[in-house]
């Protein structure tokens, strides 16, 4: 069941590809562009090599999704780009430096597992936890950071619940608090690892537009997904990963047939032929 579902969400996007690609291209600044620039990036957990020779470049002013099977390595490359996980080879550089030596510029919302929700935080804890970075922990917030964060609340529809545990929310409400504290670290480069997972529609419509109001603002937006429907089309650019790169550039260029086929090893092929 789980392969036929791709497939049908497979053909949904490619029906909706050529409907939207009208609207796909953006007036950015080409001059003000950014890069990460991921070269030969190999990350081997014990013996295991979880990623090869990772080659790509991450732009500003686009959004950008690491996409791949499951165990495919998309989080570890994210990790990899963030120093999470030491490279065996290669190297992550940012305006010609490497990233690891300037994440003050990076805001990061890891995979939902990995957060401890039992944490005794409420929202405006967790918020104001991005402004740390700019204040240091010692000093208080200044007014300028408590609007900040306000500010990013507000953004993400959370103005009611300052006060609450970050535990006794939705899933959907955890993950744009996450977003908020994101927001208020007004970083440059922004990655979050799966934030689609177990959310309600209306925290996936405001995620997304956050994320095309940051790509608009020319930050790095970097989204590791997994899911092949027609969310997929709000992606500008595209990592194709299984343990290498399969495919890198403009949606449309990465969701080839051929890409998807060596991607998922086949399956795409399998249920065509099915189909
Ligand atoms: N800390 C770790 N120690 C050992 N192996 C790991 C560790 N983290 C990940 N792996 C392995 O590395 C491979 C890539 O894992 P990773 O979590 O990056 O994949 P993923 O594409 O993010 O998968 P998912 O879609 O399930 O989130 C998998 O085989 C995984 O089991
Ligand atoms: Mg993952």
């Amino acid at each position: 069941m789980q392969n036929v579902s791709f497939y049908q969400k497979l053909s949904l996007f490619q029906r909706q590809e050529g409907q939207i690609s009208a609207q796909a291209s953006k007036t950015i600044d080409m001059n003000a562009t950014t890069a990460i620039n991921i070269a030969h990036v190999g990350v081997h957990y014990r013996t295991q090599e979880a990623l090869r020779d990772v080659n790509c470049i991450v732009k500003s002013g686009r959004l950008t999704g690491i996409f791949g099977p499951n165990g495919a390595g998309k989080s570890t490359l994210m990790k990899a780009i963030l120093g999470l996980v030491p490279v065996s080879s290669g190297s992550v550089l940012y305006q010609n430096k490497f990233l690891t030596q300037q994440l003050e510029k990076v805001a990061y919302v890891p995979q939902r597992s990995q957060i401890d929700w039992t944490y005794p935080a409420t929202v405006w804890d967790v918020v104001m936890m991005g402004r740390v970075k700019k204040t240091g922990w010692l000093r208080s917030f200044s007014a300028v950071s408590r609007q900040v964060a306000k500010n990013a609340i507000e953004r993400v529809g959370m103005s009611e619940y300052g006060d609450r545990p970050i535990g006794e929310l939705s899933g959907g409400q955890q993950q744009r608090v996450f977003l908020a504290r994101a927001l208020a670290q007004q970083a440059d480069i922004f990655c979050f690892d799966e934030p689609f997972v177990g959310i309600d529609q209306k925290t996936q419509t405001v995620i997304f537009e956050v994320f095309h109001e940051l790509a608009a603002a020319n930050k790095i937006v970097l989204v590791v997904n997994h899911d092949l429907g027609e969310s997929i089309t709000h992606f500008d650019d595209l990592i194709l990963l299984n343990r290498e790169l399969i495919a890198t550039g403009s949606r449309q260029q990465v969701l080839t047939e051929e890409n998807l086929h060596l991607a998922y090893n086949g399956k795409v092929m399998y249920f065509s032929d099915a189909a």
